[in-house]
């Protein structure tokens, strides 16, 4: 949506994957301290999401929505305020049906009034689900929402995320109408369903750049139902797909293992590349996927992920994704090990099952690029 915003895929955190309806000002506002307190915010982790439950059952005399007294007592205007002083945005849910998914007021027939109140509590993103509908398309609901934000009465920019599960060949139309569009239906925090929705959103990179990105769904990294070599798979693919990153954990328990894997400077780097590129399949035989995805400047950036349960040997080529003849060879920044190593042409590795090596390619011998960072809270 050339609204002027999410040049780079949006970063975050939401309350949905492991919170569901169980969701506070309190705990929104220890999420922002955290991203604080922990470099995430540095790192590029922006948004404060609210998703389904954060309203009352009905909607006020004059037909506006009402925040849930108990769980946010201060309003969506006072937990918006303490998320700006620490330099944050936030973002909220509605739902383009009659009610939203767990039952509260949607916004469908409400969508001017709604955006009015979003725009005037200093929302910064509206999160759009698709559930309750009245049997229109998701285009036109999603349409109707997109020109009411647009001409909210307090002029406020908000990035619209498409909520609308991938259906009706959303990539097709998506860029037109929303910021992000999700591809598919709900992740949950296990391997098969990172690998269902990878297939899924892997296929889609043409439809994805500056301003409107698909959207693989919300990251279960540090939510406990994947190995630690799944949950940086999950990290490293999304990344390489140019997916928002936006969290879905207890981020303010994280472990040092997840916050190792969030605060990733060089793999964030990758997701946030300005040229805006969505990693492509350069090879998938037998589940051992080979992803290419051009960098700014030049760089490659090459996945490669095992699919499969026993470790096995990933192998490419610089010229296989996408680099020029080098006789100079080329330089391989390992992204997880921090290893560099240099080489005429072979890109090879070998990736445990389920595992993902991530490797940023340059033209040239010299490890040239300068983007290997500290993690944040690393301890692996
Ligand atoms: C369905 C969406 O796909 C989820 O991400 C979440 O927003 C729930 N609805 C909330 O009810």
């Amino acid at each position: 949506l050339p609204n002027g915003l999410a040049l780079t895929p949006p970063m975050g955190w939401n309350s949905w994957n492991k919170f569901g309806c169980n969701i506070t000002e309190q705990k929104v506002e220890s999420v922002a301290d955290y991203l604080v307190s922990s470099g995430l915010a540095a790192s590029g982790y922006a948004y404060v999401d609210i998703d389904d439950c954060w309203m009352a059952g009905s909607r006020d005399a004059a037909g506006r929505l009402v925040p849930d007294p108990v769980k946010f007592p201060d309003g969506i205007s006072g937990t918006a305020a303490y998320v700006h002083a620490k330099g944050l945005k936030l973002g909220i849910y509605e739902s383009a049906g009659t009610k939203t998914c767990a039952g509260y007021p949607g916004s469908l027939g409400h969508e001017q009034t709604d955006a009015n109140s979003f725009a005037s509590w200093g929302v910064d993103l509206l999160k759009y689900d698709n559930c309750n509908d009245d049997g229109t398309s998701a285009q036109r609901r999603d349409t109707t929402m997109r020109d009411a934000l647009a001409n909210n009465s307090s002029g406020r920019a908000i990035l619209f995320s498409l909520c609308e599960w991938g259906v009706d060949n959303v990539w097709t139309w998506g860029a037109g109408v929303g910021n992000m569009w999700r591809t598919t239906g709900d992740i949950n925090d296990s391997y098969g369903s990172l690998l269902s929705i990878f297939h899924a959103n892997v296929k889609l990179a043409q439809y994805a750049g500056p301003g409107g990105w698909n959207d693989p769904d919300m990251l279960e990294v540090g939510n406990g139902g994947m190995s630690f070599t799944e949950d940086r798979s999950e990290f490293s693919l999304w990344a390489e797909m140019a997916a928002p990153l936006i969290t879905g954990n207890d981020l303010p328990n994280s472990s040092a293992a997840t916050a190792s894997i969030l605060g990733n400077r060089d793999v964030v780097a990758v997701d946030q590349d300005a040229l805006g590129k969505q990693g492509v399949q350069v090879s998938a035989a037998g589940g051992l996927d080979v992803l290419a995805k051009p960098l700014a400047g030049g760089d490659v950036s090459v996945a490669l992920f095992n699919e499969n349960s026993g470790a096995a040997t990933i192998s490419t080529t610089a010229s296989a994704v996408g680099l020029p003849a080098s006789s100079s060879g080329y330089s391989l920044d390992n992204l997880w090990s921090h290893v560099k190593t240099t080489t005429s042409g072979a890109i090879s590795a070998t990736v445990p099952g389920h595992g993902t090596v991530l490797f940023r390619v340059s033209t040239g011998s010299a490890t040239s690029t300068g983007t290997t960072h500290a993690l944040v809270g690393a301890s692996s």
